[in-house]
């Protein structure tokens, strides 16, 4: 079985270093906050182009943590997708405000900047949106709109360390950029971790006590904050992996060229003009997907489905009343879409494996 994703290829290849790295704070015995945190800390806000980067304990609390530096409370609301998995927007909810959906575009599955303007009320307070997949939302015309509007951008990087809009890493466009490093992300802990990037001075100020008991010094809590830091051994391990983040997105990206090129029958993905795609999921469409998938197992090709449940369908967003239909591209291609095997550790026979196994499908 060619599975969808294996971790295990990766460690086996780098575990001198990669053992190296987490023994190396073991030896030191400084385990919160001390000199990984910090160097990983300048080091990703230097490969994302930012003036500030925040270690925190994962990704869904790089978002909530931004949200409550923006000030988001309850009462006010914040404008995302459906396309995404939950804790984009329990994240969302956890701060007290009230998710909005906005549907997909089509071609990115990205937020639809056509349709953002209709859902804006005198509560919008932020928009989220989520690079999905490892491509870039169009944030030239979301700024415009947030400017207009007088709203916060709070992006969601989670699935895109190393995607480009315009030229530009994202994380490093709107007020705050939310990262996860979850094991199986294109830059992954051993276990949770999280990071939020921003130019702004006084946020990061913010941020920074936050994740910290609300501390500004040793003894002094100057807001009620949280416990949500980064530690030392998945910092340690995150610099030495960051080093290889560029050279695996390449790779991805070839891969993800081959699928391409030679996947019929099936849609592809399409690469937005504005950006670069870095294929955290290379994800297909089917009218027959259920059928594919299986037939792809009983062959040997292992998927996923990323996500066959739309957020505003979940059970816990059953309050918010949101009828079935309301985001019909979201509804649509959640039942269409498949994740097909895609890492940097693939070798060049399982990916014409993959492309046969798919082609032959009936
Ligand atoms: C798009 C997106 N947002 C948020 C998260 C949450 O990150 P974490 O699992 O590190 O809390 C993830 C990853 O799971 C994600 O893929």
């Amino acid at each position: 079985m060619i599975p969808v994703s294996d971790l295990k290829r990766q460690y086996l290849k780098f575990k001198e270093e990669f053992d190296k790295s987490i023994h190396d704070v073991l030896d030191s015995s400084w385990f919160i906050l001390g000199n990984k945190v910090k160097e990983f800390e300048k080091n990703f806000a230097k490969y994302v182009g930012v003036k500030y980067a925040i270690g925190v304990a994962n990704g869904t609390e790089a978002l909530q943590l931004g949200l409550f530096a923006l000030d988001v409370k309850r009462g006010d609301e914040v404008i995302t997708v459906s396309n995404t998995t939950t804790p984009t927007v329990i994240a969302i909810s956890n701060v007290g405000a009230k998710p909005v959906f906005v549907d997909i575009n089509e071609e990115s599955y990205n937020i639809d900047i056509n349709k953002i303007e209709e859902k804006i009320t005198n509560k919008t307070k932020a928009i989220m949106p989520v690079h999905i997949y490892g491509q870039s939302a169009d944030l030239d015309p979301i700024k415009k709109i947030a400017r207009k509007y007088g709203l916060k951008i709070i992006e969601d990087c989670a699935q895109a360390h190393g995607t480009l809009y315009k030229g530009k890493k994202i994380g490093s466009i709107g007020d705050l950029g939310a990262f996860s490093f979850y094991p199986s992300k294109n830059l992954g802990a051993y276990g949770d971790a999280g990071l939020i990037t921003t130019n702004n001075r006084q946020l990061a100020k913010k941020i920074f006590m936050l994740r910290n008991y609300g501390k500004r010094n040793r003894y002094e809590s100057y807001i009620i904050g949280f416990n949500s830091r980064l530690d030392e051994i998945q910092a340690s391990l995150l610099n030495t992996k960051l080093k290889y983040l560029n050279t695996w997105n390449v790779v991805r990206r070839k891969i993800a060229k081959e699928y391409d090129k030679n996947l019929k029958n099936v849609i592809t993905p399409k690469e937005m003009f504005y950006g670069k795609h870095i294929y955290h999921l290379y994800v297909i469409r089917s009218k027959k997907r259920d059928k594919l998938r299986n037939y792809l197992k009983k062959n040997g090709v292992g998927s996923q489905i990323h996500y066959p449940v739309p957020v505003h369908l979940q059970p816990c967003y059953d309050y918010l009343n949101i009828k079935k239909g309301s985001l019909p591209i979201t509804e649509k291609f959640c039942n269409e879409i498949l994740s097909i095997p895609l890492y940097p550790e693939l070798t060049k026979e399982e990916v014409e494996k993959v492309i046969n196994t798919i082609n032959n499908f009936k």
